[in-house]
């Protein structure tokens, strides 16, 4: 056999390693896993033909396009306007900058287009961001139906198990598994934003090994806001298949001679320590998308949505405001219901001026007063959206989605603007950078709370070369880029109708992010345990509120409620003029124990310890460096009065300890050696009104 051309890229632990087909028309993949791999032959050997199909519809090409690979998936379908599908391109030039970054060029002269397969690793971490430019180098332009951003193609002898994240408003992130023998997996979002019903995320692992342990666990991550689909395809050639990419809303997008389309980045991560250790190598890459505001502490906040709802004005608010300064928290937020119009959910967006009847002594006063009681201020806007009946409508009708001569859908009776317009855009940052100017605003929770309906801006010309969904996120990142620029010192929480509107490209441009509207004590464990597989305790903000409350009715301490919350960054939500004075203190002591620890809790390494399907299960935040362990613990089980039986279900066994060496619980004194954590475990005597627990063990 002669040595093909192949390329090495090497992250902190894992090699991928990339070589050209012999024919030159694609590229890929030869190994992917621990330093090391590479040496020996691929597991992604396809050379046992099979009839009937071609040899490019079994090999884990990295990037193919339909054409070459006339029967399984491609990765790209183009083709000049009226004229046959398909493109028939071979490899032109490769650049590699050492084992970091790498180009692979195709082109096919035909049809004028050109390919560049773009791979670079992330310093510090186990990721790898691949993404593809496609430009028009013909005299025609190119009609684009499908052009994902890379496939990662993941070998699984007989089946492969798929880790996922689905689920619905107010039941985001739910863990969710299955295992493709054959066939095609698919899921993905119209919705102009990642949407609720499936994460931009997914884990693959051969359905043979255990999914935690000792399993090598591949990831992928489209780092992308608005429409997108991922697909996974059991191939002839062995493996599984995924591709990912965005969706243009208008069925293909058109591409202008000279024009180039740069798709979305896809991260690619691999672990060998199955799908918590996944969780991990997620995690540092979301830390260092954070940069310097990582070294911000997030700051404990009051939102005041579900104890006042719409019905905003000073008094109330102030008065809320004393009991959480009291209690600890370090920021109070007025949510939605703050300017004119907006005694409900029928009017008032887009107008964002602070409504005077709500405020009645003024914005400023009433913010000074806040601020008298040592906390910030932070307001929520929700800038894409707008109601009709506002004066922003009647001004500017035409900067809303909508096609000609059709009624127009409302969803929360409410429409949204197109925010791919740059009058909308430069309307949108005049707005914020009077509100942030005008009054000490130290946080902004932006919220969008409906997706597109009538997607079409008419005048706009073909809607095949308007884009309108790239359109939109390339104006969503523009206003967030610019607050991070001009206002850096503001602390931004990402929100859409919940945890509508969460990936990389939006965790690297805020500081948190909503994940749900359903803060029910047992619900958000389950949504908070999904979301922790793909995504980092620092960016989940997360709210006690009321039990029972406005969802899941089964109650649950006011203990694991707080221990609940603060898994992340702390908040607080409830209706506390209702609290009673000893609920009032212990919330205040959980406040103070969170403010000890959410060092480790946003910096940490974590361990998922059981499920909210065990009966006691529990987060383990190992500080770096390892002087103290943090854990937090729940119990989910029934608490009936019936006495629990001691051992497994009342304990946790902890990870990654030194055997050897003794940690002593900060809060009770009791030493325990590193042997007895790792396989006995930490136990806890739980009760009817003993529900939840954290432990801070301190290394002796
Ligand atoms: C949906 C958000 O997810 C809630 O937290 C709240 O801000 C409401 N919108 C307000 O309308």
């Amino acid at each position: 056999m002669t040595a093909r051309e192949s390329w090495l890229l090497r992250t902190e632990h894992t090699v991928y390693e990339v070589a050209l087909a012999d024919t030159g028309q694609w590229a890929e993949l030869v190994a992917w896993g621990p330093h090391g791999v590479e040496s020996g032959p691929s597991p992604l050997d396809w050379s046992r033909r099979t009839h009937f199909i071609t040899p490019a519809d079994l090999a884990p090409a990295e990037y193919i396009p339909y054409g070459l690979r006339p029967f399984n998936g491609a990765d790209l379908v183009a083709q000049r306007p009226g004229a046959e599908r398909g493109v028939y391109w071979r490899f032109t030039e490769a650049s590699a900058d050492a084992d970091r970054a790498l180009r692979l060029v195709f082109t096919d002269d035909t049809l004028g287009l050109r390919a560049a397969l773009c791979y670079e690793t992330v310093a510090g971490t186990d990721v790898i961001l691949r993404w593809t430019e496609l430009t028009c180098v013909g005299d025609d332009e190119l009609r684009l139906e499908r052009f994902d951003s890379a496939a990662v193609n993941i070998p699984a002898a007989d089946a492969a198990r798929l880790t996922y994240l689905s689920g619905q408003w107010s039941r985001e992130f739910q863990r969710t598994q299955l295992e493709l023998t054959r066939g095609r997996f698919e899921m993905g979002s119209t919705q102009a934003v990642p949407g609720h019903a499936y994460a931009p995320w997914l884990a693959v692992q051969d359905a043979a090994a255990p999914a935690e342990g000792a399993t090598p666990t591949y990831g992928i991550a489209l780092e992308w806001s608005g429409n997108w689909h991922i697909t996974a395809d059991a191939e002839p050639g062995g493996a599984l298949r995924v591709r990912a990419g965005r969706v243009p809303h208008e069925g293909a997008v058109r591409l202008a001679p000279g024009a180039t389309l740069t798709t979305p980045r896809l991260a690619c991560a691999f672990s060998p320590d199955g799908l918590e250790g996944l969780a991990r190598v997620w995690h540092r890459y979301e830390r260092g998308l954070t940069g310097d505001r990582m070294n911000r502490p997030r700051k404990v906040l009051y939102n005041s949505w579900e104890a006042t709802g719409f019905a905003v004005e000073a008094a109330s608010q102030l008065e809320l405001a004393s009991l959480a300064a009291d209690m600890g928290a370090e920021l109070f937020v007025v949510d939605d219901g703050w300017f004119p119009g907006r005694a409900d959910d029928t009017g008032g967006l887009g107008d964002w001026t602070p409504d005077p009847k709500a405020f009645p002594a003024g914005f400023d006063d009433f913010i000074g007063q806040v601020r008298a009681l040592g906390m910030d201020f932070g307001l929520w806007v929700e800038p894409e959206a707008i109601s009709p009946a506002s004066e922003l409508y009647a001004r500017h009708p035409e900067w809303v989605y909508r096609v000609e001569g059709r009624p127009a859908t409302l969803v929360r009776n409410q429409l949204l603007l197109d925010l791919g317009r740059t009058d909308v855009q430069d309307f949108v940052l005049a707005t914020l950078d009077r509100l942030l100017g005008d009054h000490p605003i130290s946080y902004l929770k932006w919220d969008m709370n409906r997706p597109p309906t009538e997607r079409g801006r008419p005048g706009g010309g073909p809607a095949e070369q308007q884009d309108l969904d790239a359109a939109h996120v390339a104006g969503y990142l523009r206003v967030l880029d610019h607050l991070r620029a001009h206002h850096p010192d503001v602390t931004v929480e990402g929100c859409a109708g919940g945890g509508a509107r969460i990936e990389h490209a939006t965790i690297a441009r805020t500081d948190v992010v909503w994940p749900s509207d359903n803060t029910a004590p047992l619900d958000r464990l389950s949504i908070q345990y999904g979301y922790l597989h793909a995504h980092a305790p620092h960016t989940m903000s997360s709210w006690v509120t009321d039990s029972p409350g406005v969802f899941d009715p089964r109650p649950r301490s006011l203990g694991f409620r707080f221990v609940n919350a603060m898994a992340g960054v702390l908040g607080i939500g409830a209706d506390i003029r209702t609290w009673t004075p000893e609920q009032r203190t212990e919330a205040a002591g959980w406040v103070a124990r969170y403010k000890d620890i959410r060092d480790v809790i946003h910096h940490g390494e974590i361990r998922l310890l059981n499920t909210p399907a065990d009966a006691t299960c529990g987060v383990q935040y190992d500080e770096p460096g390892g002087a103290r362990v943090v854990v937090t613990a729940w119990n989910t089980g029934r608490l009936d009065g019936a006495p629990l039986v001691p051992g497994r279900a009342s304990r946790l066994r902890l990870r990654g300890l030194d055997p050897r060496a003794r940690y002593a619980d900060t809060a009770t004194g009791t030493v325990l050696s590193g042997a007895h954590l790792l396989h006995s475990g930490l136990p806890f005597t739980w009760s009817a009104h003993y529900d939840a627990e954290l432990v801070v063990l301190t290394r002796q």
